[in-house]
């Protein structure tokens, strides 16, 4: 007998069609789980449109996703018309100060009893390198790139008049705020309503010194500063790099500072040494001199790059 006509279902048939509705029910089932968990997931995305697993795979990833090597490198590198050396106080007195001197009417009164009359504390701030390279280069303007109290722009300065550097401009880039926690060494440096004193305190420091007339605060965070003084035409003949010491200031800094070395120039900067410096500065160095092609000289504690 013909099963097709027995008007009876083949038990058979019967539940391989019934394990069929189940798979399809199943299958079913597991979409619209899918589709709930998609939808669901959908609300932990970031704002970069990335859920947060995402995001830490591609940060995982990125080391040897070398696509994006080349942003990373690509830094200014064209700036200004350069202004003459004779024009570079003028220019930052004015493009900065609105055309006044910090040292005007300086301290102002609600200072005056914070200050001391000089606090001057830095590190290898007087090393021979200062004297080796100003003897060498003979600089007319001189960029630092972190200066806190003013001791090696102090020293800087000192050495220009015994060299017989007349004119000579030092361009002191520094937000004046230390780092978190330096008041822990620092406590007799005042602190206002959260403001520390610190340029207020360089200024005095630069008075008692004798070094108004070389020296000139430029009073920004060091990617803002190097930014303008780039878009301005200010170079620098020599540049000393000692702000942020972890490796990516230190990469930014040295590759915005070399934007602005005037061709023939130096830079340089302070702790290449330690172990501590390895994990910042002295791989930021290493990294810039090998993707330029230059050289790293080392002189005491600080190192040592010529342009081309
Ligand atoms: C090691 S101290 C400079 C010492 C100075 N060169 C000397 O030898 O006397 C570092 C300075 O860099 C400044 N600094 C750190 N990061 C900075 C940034 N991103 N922009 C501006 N200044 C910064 C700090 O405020 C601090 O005054």
């Amino acid at each position: 007998m013909k099963e097709e006509n027995s008007g009876r279902k083949n038990p058979v048939s019967y539940f391989s069609a019934s394990k069929n509705y189940t798979r399809v029910s199943v299958c079913i089932v597991l979409l619209s789980a899918g589709y709930a968990l998609g939808f669901f997931s959908a609300s932990t995305i970031n704002r970069a449109g990335e859920s947060p697993a995402t995001v830490e795979k591609l940060s995982d990833a990125a080391p040897a996703n070398t696509e994006h090597f080349p942003d990373l490198l690509r830094f200014r590198s064209r700036c200004g018309e350069p202004v003459p050396s004779k024009l570079v106080r003028r220019t930052i007195l004015d493009r900065v100060f609105n055309g006044t001197s910090p040292y005007e009417n300086f301290p102002p009164a609600h200072a005056a009893p914070l200050l001391r009359r000089k606090r001057i504390k830095g590190w290898g701030s007087t090393g021979a390198v200062f004297e080796t390279l100003m003897r060498r280069v003979r600089p007319r303007t001189i960029i630092e790139v972190g200066t806190f109290l003013g001791a090696s722009a102090i020293h800087m300065a000192s050495l220009a008049r015994s060299l017989g550097l007349r004119g000579t401009q030092i361009l002191c880039v520094d937000d004046f705020r230390g780092w978190p926690g330096f008041r822990d060494k620092f406590r007799d440096i005042k602190m206002v309503n959260g403001d520390v004193v610190l340029l207020h305190q360089f200024i005095q420091n630069a008075a008692a010194m004798n070094a108004t007339e070389a020296v000139l605060p430029v009073p920004f965070a060091s990617s803002a500063a190097l930014g303008k003084l780039c878009e301005w035409g200010i170079y620098g003949d020599l540049i000393e790099v000692d702000a942020g010491h972890d490796f990516h200031s230190a990469w930014s800094d040295i590759n915005m500072a070399y934007a602005i070395l005037r061709p023939g120039g130096v830079i340089f900067g302070h702790d290449y040494f330690t172990a501590a410096d390895d994990r910042g500065v002295r791989r930021a160095v290493n990294l810039f001199a090998r993707v330029k092609g230059l050289r790293v000289q080392l002189d005491g504690q600080h190192w040592v790059i010529d342009s081309p």
